[in-house]
């Protein structure tokens, strides 16, 4: 840790991550699910990007105007360098939140996103931003954030404190993050193993503890070991963000719309008797234990009458994944649209496998996590639809190590429910 990192974690980098709840165009889909209108999103801001994976996609691959910071200096000179080399465009630097939210030359954002940051920083970064939100974010913006919450972590908040506790007062000086972790985490099993009444109380521990060990020790610094932790309720979160004006308005998160498959019909008959949407959220998070929220919140939420929400979704084009080798007859030919904003032409036939494929790594995604399907960003030829995507496909062919993973990140995009056309 250093002076200017606020208790948060620098002795370490932060992993390679894309996550496509950050980029604004799968707002529409869930704010029309929901009954809201959705933002126009011509300017958006990401705070805490990390490697900047996500921001540099949602960048290259869209017309939209992006800022972001990360303090981290080894985080924002990849991110520069990637945009440099994915020509995305967006405007990336090195300030703390507190610098970067003070900055005259900043447009005002129909979009802001956060995620994996609420839940590690102190109370007064809170404030910095909630204070960015409020002045910078459009009346009918929307701010995406990500966080811890609770009933998920509750029995895990004492063995987090113990872990950072150990690290700070076990672990040797200048032994570096990563033998503190290892040592915190193996003083841990060794308490479990006397049997404690806090393990009897809370059985799941053990499990947790021998899952975290398997972790990645660039996560597990970041997850774990700031000195600020604080996993917060939905209801807590609603109180921090209505002096910015915000309201929740659903899930980022698709498949929390689908009521049966997360709970009993007992659990919805429960919820259905609650009037207020921030305690019927927070008594859901209940009947789920849930852990981890990813919300969108609006500033002035307007809802669309039912006929303009049917006409809506039914107007909402989606492009369908395919499979990676999985080739049928009908996906021959080439189909059109727009990813993350960008138009692009994907061609499921036997001109995507080449363009697509990461050598070394057929049948797994680029996290490894995954199963392959993919989009093909037809723009590698070089006369493609879309510039921002060539630049993307380009960086690959001339085999920069930041373009290939440009491109690796840019598979990702396509990973999901699919692509979303607007
Ligand atoms: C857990 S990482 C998440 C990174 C990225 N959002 C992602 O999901 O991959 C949190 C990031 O926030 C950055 N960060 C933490 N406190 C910050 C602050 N006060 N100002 C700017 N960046 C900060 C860290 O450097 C780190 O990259």
């Amino acid at each position: 840790m250093t002076d200017w990192s606020g208790g948060y974690v620098t002795d370490i980098t932060y992993t390679y991550g894309y996550y496509n709840e950050l980029n604004p165009l799968r707002v529409r889909l869930g704010f029309l699910n929901a009954g809201l209108v959705p933002p126009e999103v011509a300017t958006a801001c990401e705070l805490g990007f990390g490697q900047g994976m996500s921001i540099n996609l949602h960048a290259a691959a869209s017309s939209v105007q992006w800022f972001g910071t990360d303090f981290n200096p080894a985080h924002a000179g990849f991110a520069q360098d990637l945009a440099r080399v994915a020509e995305s465009g967006a405007q990336l630097f090195d300030e703390a939140f507190e610098q970067f939210c003070r900055r005259a030359d900043l447009p005002d954002f129909d979009y802001i996103g956060l995620h994996g940051i609420w839940s590690w920083i102190s109370d007064e970064n809170r404030r910095v931003i909630v204070d960015f939100v409020r002045r910078k974010l459009k009346v009918g913006g929307v701010l995406y954030i990500s966080y811890n919450t609770q009933p998920g972590w509750a029995a895990m908040v004492p063995m987090r404190d113990l872990l950072t506790e150990h690290a700070a007062v076990m672990g040797a000086d200048g032994a570096g993050i990563v033998s503190r972790i290892d040592a915190a985490l193996n003083f841990a099993e060794r308490l479990l193993a006397v049997n404690p009444a806090y393990a009897r109380a809370n059985p799941q521990i053990a499990e947790r503890i021998k899952k975290i060990k398997e972790q990645n020790r660039h996560y597990l610094a970041h997850e774990y070991f700031n000195r600020d932790w604080r996993p917060m309720s939905v209801a807590q979160m609603g109180e921090w963000l209505a002096s910015a004006k915000l309201t929740w308005a659903c899930s980022a998160h698709y498949l929390d719309a689908i009521d049966a498959i997360h709970l009993t019909a007992e659990q919805q008959r429960l919820l259905a008797d609650i009037p207020d949407p921030m305690f019927r959220q927070l008594v859901r998070d209940f009947c789920v234990n849930q852990q981890f929220r990813k919300d969108y919140w609006v500033k002035g939420a307007r809802r669309l009458t039912p006929l303009e929400q049917a006409e809506a979704l039914r107007a909402q084009r989606v492009i369908r994944p395919t499979t990676l080798g999985c080739e049928p007859k009908d996906h021959r030919r080439p189909w059109r649209g727009r990813l993350a904003g960008g138009r692009l032409c994907a061609h499921f036939g036997t001109t995507c496998r080449p363009q697509i494929q990461n050598p070394g790594s057929a049948g797994t995604s680029a996290s490894g996590r995954r199963p392959q399907h993919h989009l093909c960003p037809a723009a590698a030829g070089g006369a493609g639809p879309d510039r921002r995507w060539g630049a993307i496909a380009c960086a690959r062919r001339c085999r920069h190590p930041k373009g290939q993973k440009a491109h690796r990140a840019a598979q990702c995009l396509s990973d999901d429910e699919g692509a979303l056309e607007q």
